[in-house]
């Protein structure tokens, strides 16, 4: 990694060719997200020069000639997928998988990933193209300003911890085991209590982590106890039951293993596996943890040839559903900016701002 003078970016694609349905922002707030530590660890490839930086919120400071609603001066979220808006997967609201966005994979662009080329936002200015379809506008500028802390986490975070609970099919009552403390579980925490979840519990080894999701009002377990997760989350529903209804890996490919010995070891299918396990017979499981065939870093042979040693075999009986992949951000951000404008999510800033309880790892903001 390396801080470079890039200038300010030129209203055109990854090609080369000029694009007029694009603008400039200048960045506000820009975040690390877990992602980003897969490349920072080699454990997600990409290529050399890359500008890093998906979860970003600016102002617009140029426009494309072809950009009709957004105008210079409006602060704008930035979903980190990148997508066009008219293709068939756009226009079913799959804009984590645009068919036009990544012209070597032939779908799923990103920005600051080896996902179709487009540069990062970790820098003063970014591009973004088909800026009236991507950008959420945010709807007074002083007010955005003013919850700009939780407004950040639109741009991925919140919507994919949300989406995580949505795919697992959280609502009203369900019992919701949460896979990773990170800014993605505590995320996915909140969007389980925003969703009606009744018993919450969130897993990770890092105590720190855990004490602010027991901070916030969530149950916690711990990977690294000699009791296994199964057993710790039995003891907490109180119901006699071993299963939660929704499972949420929150986690991905650099998960670690169970009990006071394995758990400084990687082991991929580790939290997978657990879900699979702790997850009701016909209850369904979000996996927005990144895993990915292109990881120079697997632990094992199996995995570095882009497999995985699942338990799937057991688990088929229970007809499980579970779904993965990226979060389409565009397929939330606008209802939870309205929950955050509203003060719906209270119990939100607690969870990522380490001024106001404990260790939380909220946004990098230039504003501060
Ligand atoms: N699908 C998407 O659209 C999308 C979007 C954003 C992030 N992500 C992914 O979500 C995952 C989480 O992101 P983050 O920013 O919170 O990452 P993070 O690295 O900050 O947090 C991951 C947490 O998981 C914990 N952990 C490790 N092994 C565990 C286990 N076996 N059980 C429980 N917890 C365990 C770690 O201690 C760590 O605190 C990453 O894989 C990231 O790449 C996916
Ligand atoms: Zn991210
Ligand atoms: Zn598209």
């Amino acid at each position: 990694m390396e801080l470079q003078d890039k200038g300010y970016p030129k209203l055109q694609d990854p090609k080369g060719r000029k694009i007029e349905h694009a603008v400039i922002l200048k960045i506000i707030t820009t975040n690390i997200c877990g992602s980003d530590l897969h490349i920072y660890n080699g454990r997600f490839e990409a290529p050399q020069g890359m500008q890093m930086g998906h979860e970003n919120t600016g102002e617009v400071v140029e426009v494309g000639s072809h950009v009709e609603r957004i105008k210079v001066g409006d602060i704008c979220s930035v979903p980190f997928n990148v997508s066009c808006g008219t293709c068939r997967n756009c226009r079913e609201r799959h804009t984590e998988v645009c068919l036009n966005a990544n012209e070597e994979l032939g779908f799923c662009g990103a920005y600051g990933f080896n996902l179709g080329g487009w540069q990062g936002g970790q820098a003063e200015y970014m591009l973004v193209p088909w800026a009236d379809f991507q950008l959420l506008k945010f709807p007074d500028k002083d007010q955005a300003i003013e919850k700009i802390r939780d407004l950040t986490l639109l741009s991925d975070i919140l919507p994919t911890g949300y989406h995580g609970c949505v795919v697992a099919r959280v609502g009203t009552g369900s019992t919701v085991y949460i896979a990773g403390a990170g800014p993605v579980g505590r995320c996915a925490a909140a969007s389980a209590q925003l969703l009606g979840a009744s018993c919450i519990i969130v897993g990770d080894h890092n105590e720190a982590r855990r004490d602010l999701v027991k901070k916030a009002g969530y149950e916690v377990v711990d990977p690294s106890s000699a009791t296994p997760v199964a057993d710790q989350i039995e003891k907490l529903l109180g119901t006699g039951s071993r299963w939660v209804d929704a499972s949420v890996d929150c986690v991905g490919l650099e998960c670690h293993g169970y009990g006071p010995d394995g758990s400084s070891e990687n082991i991929e299918e580790a939290v997978i596996n657990t879900l699979m396990e702790v997850t009701k017979p016909a209850g369904a499981m979000g996996i927005p943890g990144v895993y990915t065939n292109l990881d120079p870093g697997a632990p094992t042979e199996l995995n570095k040839q882009g497999f995985m040693a699942l338990g799937f075999p057991a688990a088929w009986v229970k007809s499980p559903t579970f779904t993965a992949g990226q979060c389409p951000v565009m397929h939330y951000n606008r209802d939870l900016m309205m929950a955050i404008l509203w003060d719906r999510m209270p119990y939100l800033t607690p969870l990522h701002r380490s001024d106001l309880a404990g260790t939380g790892s909220g946004g990098l903001s230039n504003l501060q």
